[in-house]
């Protein structure tokens, strides 16, 4: 090899050397991590923040298998500041008909801006694997449409119960219209007759819907996997959820 092939062969190699010499000090020595713009600390806890005048922040927390807030009502002409993040795994957010297509990370925060010019609902999705509830896991934008009539019949726990079914993201694999899911369907759940996986058989009673949503898959229905999983739910949340459980 010539002398001079050499030469640039080693001060190639010790430029590179410098280079991770310099990473492996910024990283370790000064603390430094990736640089960011997004200034919002990792949340837990979906929101929406008016900002006025059009200006909205939205907090989106992607978790198995829901996204919280659910459902985001906003006027025509919102401009929206997203911030993303996750409880649990990764997942994914995808609004139909805008650009907003970002990852959604536990311990980080991702950011996306999209205005809404055009009323309507605007299905979210996530287009992350992540787990069985995956293809079930969706919320929706709804811009310029008016707040929902609060339904008149229907008891306070039950109406509670109603929202908890799609923030906890039951929704997922729980179908409301007989509709086969990951888990039983919950039309008419109230008195059915279920054959179990062990072979015995019940009738579903409100203690039995109370039982599964605390100790999920404790007694497991045939035809269906242990994979339900035990929902963080106070005593009123768990209470309203049984009821509106009951009604469908
Ligand atoms: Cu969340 Cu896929």
């Amino acid at each position: 090899m010539d002398r001079s092939e050499r030469f640039v062969l080693l001060a190639s190699g010790a430029v590179m050397l410098g280079f991770f010499a310099a990473l492996i000090y910024a990283a370790i020595g000064l603390g430094l991590s990736v640089p960011t713009c997004v200034s919002v600390a990792p949340f837990t806890t979906g929101q929406v923040i008016d900002r006025g005048g059009q200006r909205y922040e939205v907090h989106l927390v992607a978790k198995m298998w829901a996204f919280d807030p659910p459902e985001i009502r906003l006027p025509t002409g919102a401009d929206v500041d997203l911030y993303v993040s996750a409880q649990d795994v990764t997942h994914g957010v995808y609004i139909e008909h805008t650009n907003v297509n970002v990852m959604a990370v536990p311990g980080a925060v991702n950011a996306a801006r999209v205005r809404f010019a055009t009323p309507g609902t605007y299905t979210m999705l996530c287009h992350e694997y992540c787990g069985i509830g995956h293809q079930n896991m969706a919320g929706k934008f709804i811009i310029g449409a008016a707040p929902p009539a609060a339904v008149a019949s229907a008891g306070a726990a039950t109406a509670a119960g109603a929202d908890l079914f799609v923030q906890k993201g039951c929704v997922a694999c729980h179908s409301r219209d007989g509709a086969p899911g990951v888990g039983p369907t919950l039309k008419g759940v109230l008195g059915r007759h279920e054959t179990l996986a062990d072979g015995g058989s019940l009738v579903v009673d409100e203690v039995f819907i109370r039982q599964q949503l605390r100790t999920p898959n404790a007694t497991l229905i045939k035809g269906f996997q242990p994979v339900m999983p035990a929902l963080p739910l106070t005593d009123a949340e768990l209470e309203a959820l049984v009821e509106y459980v009951k009604t469908l």
